[in-house]
């Protein structure tokens, strides 16, 4: 879909692409960022990026030669593909996880505020490393996603917080005079049971507990003597691999998340020669026909917008992955209602268990 802003006509899809005609690839937040720099004649000789979903703001500050801090391969992927099909010379960006340690001193930031409070923080406390007391950071967010949290969040790394007023149903957050505030604990650590603690990045799923669908997926984990080869399919922390492991410490177990943070979380958690890690959004560079069993509480939810597209089509790459004589097991919520969709990839789909908010599908060729 495109977009003018200026001189400027980009076209910016969403990777990967939805069939769901109303969902694209920017918001009002991403306009009234661009509209405010351009009222404001901002002009900066370095910019980062943040949460920058599909690369919107990217392409349209290319002149900026910006850093985007990336946090999953879909967004690297959505970012690349706009920038090609925009002809903008990737050459000028930086890219950056947000584990790493910025060292250029940063004028100007950009941060489209997340769902996960935790991990606005982090953004901060990266930003927090290299802002002075005459940087600049705004920040966009949909009014109807506002919460006190965002502002008590900010005012702990800054002493000038400003709201803008609400345009299209968003609004900015304009932070000046960065504290340095530095040095804050990064990692989370989340009750598995009575001795063991699992360990996650901020913002990676279900920071405070080990998350209800999961537990009941572990109640009834269908491990099958033979079952060696096993992949955690949307491993998140890793919870299902490290309860596999305990179960059966010979398994190869494959672990497979679209998140930079779930995936070094996952590695906090469990290790060895066994255990391979895969930081990517799709089962293409995976073995086909290799697997005897993976196991998976799929994603639906991303950031505010619910989605089954994405859950579909790892089932579908799934059974590629699998042996003739595997099989896929997955925890839904029941209204997702995924039987008639798996009854269309697999032969025979078993409904393991059940509750009144999910259910277990164990599927079969
Ligand atoms: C519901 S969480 C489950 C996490 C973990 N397995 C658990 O049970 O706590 C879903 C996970 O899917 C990941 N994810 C989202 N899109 C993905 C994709 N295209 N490929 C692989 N993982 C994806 C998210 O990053 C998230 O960690």
């Amino acid at each position: 879909m495109n977009y003018k802003f200026g001189n400027l006509d980009y076209k910016i899809n969403r990777y990967p692409v939805s069939t769901n005609k109303s969902l694209i690839a920017w918001n009002s937040a991403d306009e009234l960022i661009l509209n405010y720099i351009d009222e404001n004649k901002i002009s900066a000789s370095n910019l980062i990026i943040y949460n920058d979903r599909f690369g919107f703001l990217a392409s349209f500050l290319s002149d900026f030669s910006p850093s985007v801090i990336v946090d999953s391969k879909s967004q690297e992927m959505a970012i690349a593909l706009n920038l090609e099909l925009n002809d903008i010379d990737s050459q000028n960006f930086r890219f950056y996880n947000p584990l790493d340690k910025l060292t250029t001193p940063i004028e100007f930031a950009l941060i489209k505020i997340p769902k996960s409070m935790e991990l606005f923080r982090l953004y901060l406390e990266q930003l927090a490393e290299v802002l002075d007391e005459n940087s600049l950071v705004i920040c966009g967010f949909m009014t109807k996603y506002f919460t006190s949290q965002i502002l008590e969040i900010a005012k702990e790394y800054f002493y000038s917080v400003e709201q803008s007023l609400a345009v299209k149903k968003s609004r900015l957050l304009i932070l000046k005079k960065a504290k340095s505030n530095k040095n804050k604990t990064k990692i989370i650590e989340v009750k598995l049971n009575d001795n063991v603690n699992l360990k996650q990045y901020p913002g990676v799923f279900s920071s405070k507990n080990i998350d209800y669908a999961t537990q009941f997926l572990i109640e009834h984990i269908n491990l099958r003597e033979n079952d060696s080869k096993i992949m955690d399919l949307a491993s998140g922390n890793g919870v299902l691999a490290y309860v596999i492991k305990v179960k059966n410490q010979n398994c190869e177990i494959h672990l497979v998340d679209d998140s930079f943070l779930s995936i070094e979380s996952a590695k906090l958690n469990i290790s060895g020669e066994n255990i391979h890690f895969h930081y990517t959004d799709n089962l293409n560079e995976l073995n086909k026909k290799y697997f005897d069993f993976i196991i998976s509480n799929p994603p639906f939810h991303f950031e505010h917008e619910t989605n089954i597209e994405i859950a579909l089509s790892l089932f579908e790459e799934s059974i590629k992955c699998l042996k003739e004589d595997g099989h896929l097991q997955l925890v839904a919520n029941k209204h997702l209602n995924y039987k008639t969709h798996l009854s269309k990839i697999f032969n025979n789909v078993v409904i393991k268990a059940e509750n009144e908010k999910f259910i277990i599908y164990d599927c079969f060729f």
